[in-house]
C-alpha cells in the first residue's frame, strides 16, 4: 500500500506555526503536496517541509478576505495542478486574552467571528470550484473540544468554534453531490508555540494532562493522523462527522 496521502494536493491555513505547520509537515511526510497559507509569513515553515524532502508552497493570505482565499486556491492549482484537500486551521486562539463574557470587547468578538467563522467559510467557498475540477475533495474544519463541555473565559472563541461544527453539518448537505466531504476535528489544549507563550500555561499543564485518559500534554503532531484520515481516500464515505482528539479529556 502507498503512503496515506500520496499525490494529494492540500491547503492548510494558519500554517506559519503551531498545529498548522505540524499538519503540513506531517501530510508532506505522507506523500501530499502542501500549500502552507497564513496571514503571517508562511515561507520559513514551507522551507522546513522542503528541507525534509517534501513538496511545499508558502502563500501569504488573510482568510477574512475572499480575494486572498481565491488567490491561495489558484496558487495551489498552479503549483500542483489541482486541489484535493483543505484544512481550515487558521483562527484567533492563542493570542486571545482570557476574559469573562462581560469583559469581552464587542470589537474583539466581531474580529474572532471574522477570522474563525467567516474565514473557514470563505476558504471553503474558494476551494469548492477547484475541488469540483479535481473530481471531489475533502475539507477538515478545526474546532475545539471546549464546545462539547463548556469552559469559562473564552465565550467569543467557543461560539466561533461551535459555528464551525454547525457549518460542517450544513455544508455536507450542499457539497455531497459534488463529491466533497467535510468533517471536524476537535483538539484539546495543545502545546503549540502560541499556547506555550501564554502566561501560566506551564503551571496549568500538569492539571490538564491529569484530566485526560491518556495523561500527558497534547502536542501539534497528535492532530496529524486524525486530519490525514479525513483527507485520505480511506475516509471516502465519511462526511459530516466530528472527531475529538484530546487523549480522552472530553467525551462527546
Ligand atoms: N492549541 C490549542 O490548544 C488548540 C486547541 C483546540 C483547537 N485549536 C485550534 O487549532 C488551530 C491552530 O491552533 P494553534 O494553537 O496552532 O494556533 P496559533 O495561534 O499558534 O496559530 C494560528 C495561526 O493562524 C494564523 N492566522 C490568524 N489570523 C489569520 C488570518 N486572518 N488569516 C490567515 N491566518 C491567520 C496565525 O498567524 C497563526 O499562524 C486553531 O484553529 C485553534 O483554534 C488549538
Amino acid at each position: 500500500m502507498g503512503r496515506l496521502l500520496n499525490g494529494k494536493r492540500i491547503v492548510v491555513t494558519g500554517a506559519a506555526q503551531g498545529i498548522g505547520a505540524a499538519l503540513a509537515e506531517g501530510f508532506a511526510g505522507m506523500g501530499a503536496k502542501v500549500v502552507l497559507s497564513d496571514v503571517a509569513d508562511p515561507e520559513p515553515a514551507a522551507q522546513r517541509v522542503r528541507d525534509q524532502g517534501g513538496e511545499a508552497l508558502g502563500v501569504k493570505a488573510d482568510v477574512t478576505e475572499l480575494a486572498d482565499c481565491e488567490r491561495m486556491v489558484a496558487a495551489a492549482e498552479k503549483a500542483f495542478g489541482g486541489l484535493d484537500g483543505l484544512v481550515n486551521n487558521a483562527a484567533l486562539f492563542a493570542t486571545l486574552p482570557i476574559a469573562m463574557q462581560d469583559e469581552i470587547e464587542p470589537e474583539l468578538w466581531d474580529r474572532v467571528m471574522a477570522v474563525n467563522v467567516k474565514g473557514p467559510w470563505l476558504c471553503s467557498r474558494a476551494a469548492v470550484p477547484a475541488m469540483v475540477r479535481a473530481g471531489g475533495g475533502s475539507i477538515v474544519m478545526i474546532a475545539t473540544n471546549r464546545i462539547f463541555h463548556g469552559f469559562p473565559g473564552m465565550l467569543h472563541y467557543d461560539a466561533s468554534k461551535g459555528a464551525v461544527l454547525a457549518m460542517t453539518r450544513s455544508l455536507i448537505r450542499e457539497l455531497g453531490s459534488k463529491n466533497i466531504r467535510v468533517n471536524t476535528v476537535a483538539p484539546g489544549l495543545t502545546m503549540s508555540e502560541g499556547v506555550l507563550a501564554r502566561e501560566g500555561i506551564a503551571e496549568r499543564a500538569p492539571e490538564i494532562a491529569a484530566s485526560r485518559s491518556l495523561a500527558r500534554n497534547q502536542v501539534p503532531e497528535d492532530l496529524v493522523g486524525p486530519c490525514a484520515f479525513f483527507l485520505s481516500d480511506q475516509a471516502g464515505f465519511v462526511t459530516g462527522q466530528s472527531l475529538g482528539v484530546d487523549g480522552g479529556g472530553v467525551i462527546h
